[in-house]
């Protein structure tokens, strides 16, 4: 089972605020966007808030509109998403709203906090314990394998929305600027210090919704070392996408490849039987695009559907050597090469065994696959 899905959504002022330091919730979004965000949540298998958020605005989160809620029925999903909160210190309150309106619910904690929230909460509230401390991939591995989770949303605030961003986990970025000030310097922003992914984000959409404007994005840098983020799986859908679009063959594989610089740039890509050269390999077409004294090829990435090839008789040097010689230090890829025309090829291996980080995100297999499922036996095709 793969991760989820995270969208991180929330509305902020004009001056960049969550909220402001007053008892009630400040009201960002109008009738319209409000309507959105039950449209999105309608859409989504949970939703998420810290337990700052629930100590402090009290929220049901659930689904309003009826027509919805019964749009999920008929398509046999819970009639409410998910609740989950995020609580390291187990201070939560019984009473608040979260627990008794809508559908399942579930509270990820530390050891400590589970102890104190023992027989406090409702019995149908599932309480998670993860350990000393609440790992936020350890989180989105358990809704993903165990609630069978595919999209996440969370709904803030501030510092689970920056501790999420931050460690590369957001796939999305839903931001509304409400058309106001608040002006207080205590008030909760929506991305607090620290470090960043390096980089511009992507704008993927914006929209006026009735006096306010949301702006989608997704993340482009890619992850560290061995680490997938959000930004390493939506490179990887890319080659996997130009895999699809490489010139059919039935003796070679059809394979897409993407380098990205640090800071997201995309710096080159390509596929199989490029620019009709019958031999060449995604990677190797790729990275003949670029200077080889390219100083940001050190820390880039480099994203192929399938392992780069390890031995080949049509060119001299095989794709992992292209790519350890590149001075390429990181590789994230679908799919490990089958035995269809190189027996027992290896190219992690050999790029490990040269210091290159190798990500293998197999939740990608069968995209990299399907344009090559006439190359395989029908037992190994998904
Ligand atoms: N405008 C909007 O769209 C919007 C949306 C949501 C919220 N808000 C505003 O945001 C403010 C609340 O934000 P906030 O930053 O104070 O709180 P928050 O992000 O909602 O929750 C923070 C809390 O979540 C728990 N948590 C987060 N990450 C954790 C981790 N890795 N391990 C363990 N626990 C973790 C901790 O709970 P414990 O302290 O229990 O350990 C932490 O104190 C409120 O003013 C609210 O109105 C605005």
């Amino acid at each position: 089972m793969a991760r989820p899905y995270v969208l991180l959504s929330a509305a902020v002022s004009l001056d960049g605020f969550l909220d402001d330091t007053g008892p009630e919730r400040l009201l960002l979004s109008g009738p319209e966007d409000f309507d959105r965000v039950d449209e999105v949540r309608a859409g989504s298998d949970a939703i998420l808030i810290g337990a700052g958020t629930l100590r402090t605005d009290n929220p049901r989160l659930l689904v309003y509109s009826a027509e919805r809620r019964a749009a999920r029925l008929a398509a046999g999903l819970p009639e409410y998403p998910l609740k989950v909160t995020v609580s390291a210190s187990g201070d939560l309150d019984p009473e608040a709203r979260f627990w008794h309106t809508g559908g399942a619910k579930t509270v990820y904690t530390t050891d400590k906090g589970a102890r104190r929230l023992s027989g406090l909460l409702p019995a149908d509230v599932e309480v998670v314990a993860l350990g000393p401390d609440v790992e936020w991939r350890a989180v989105l591995d358990h809704l993903g394998d165990v609630k069978g989770v595919r999209r996440l949303m969370v709904e803030g605030g501030g510092s689970v929305h920056t501790r999420l961003l931050q460690q590369g986990l957001a796939d999305e970025v839903q931001l509304v600027v409400a058309p106001l000030f608040v002006g207080e310097p205590d008030a909760p922003r929506m991305f607090g210090h620290g470090a960043y992914p390096p980089g511009r984000m992507r704008l993927v959409e914006t929209r006026a919704v009735g006096d306010v404007v949301l702006m989608r994005y997704v993340p482009t840098a890619p992850g560290a070392g061995r680490l997938a983020s959000a930004a390493d799986r939506r490179w990887l859908e890319v080659a996997c996408e130009l895999a699809a679009h490489c010139p059919p063959s039935e003796t070679a594989f059809s394979v897409g490849a993407v380098v990205v610089a640090a800071d997201g740039t995309e710096l080159a890509r390509g596929h199989s039987r490029e620019g009709g050269d019958p031999v060449v390999h995604a990677e190797e077409a790729a990275l003949a695009k670029l200077d080889p004294a390219d100083p940001r090829l050190a820390s880039a990435t480099v994203y192929s559907s399938l392992e780069p090839c390890s031995r080949r008789a049509s060119r001299p040097a095989p794709c992992a050597r292209l790519i350890i010689e590149a001075g390429v230090r990181r590789v994230v890829t679908a799919w490990r090469e089958p035995d269809t025309f190189v027996a027992s090829a290896d190219g992690n291996a050999v790029l490990t065994a040269a210091g290159v980080d190798v990500v293998l995100l197999p939740e990608y297999e069968d995209r990299a696959k399907a344009p090559n499922a006439h190359l395989l036996p029908p037992a190994a095709r998904s």
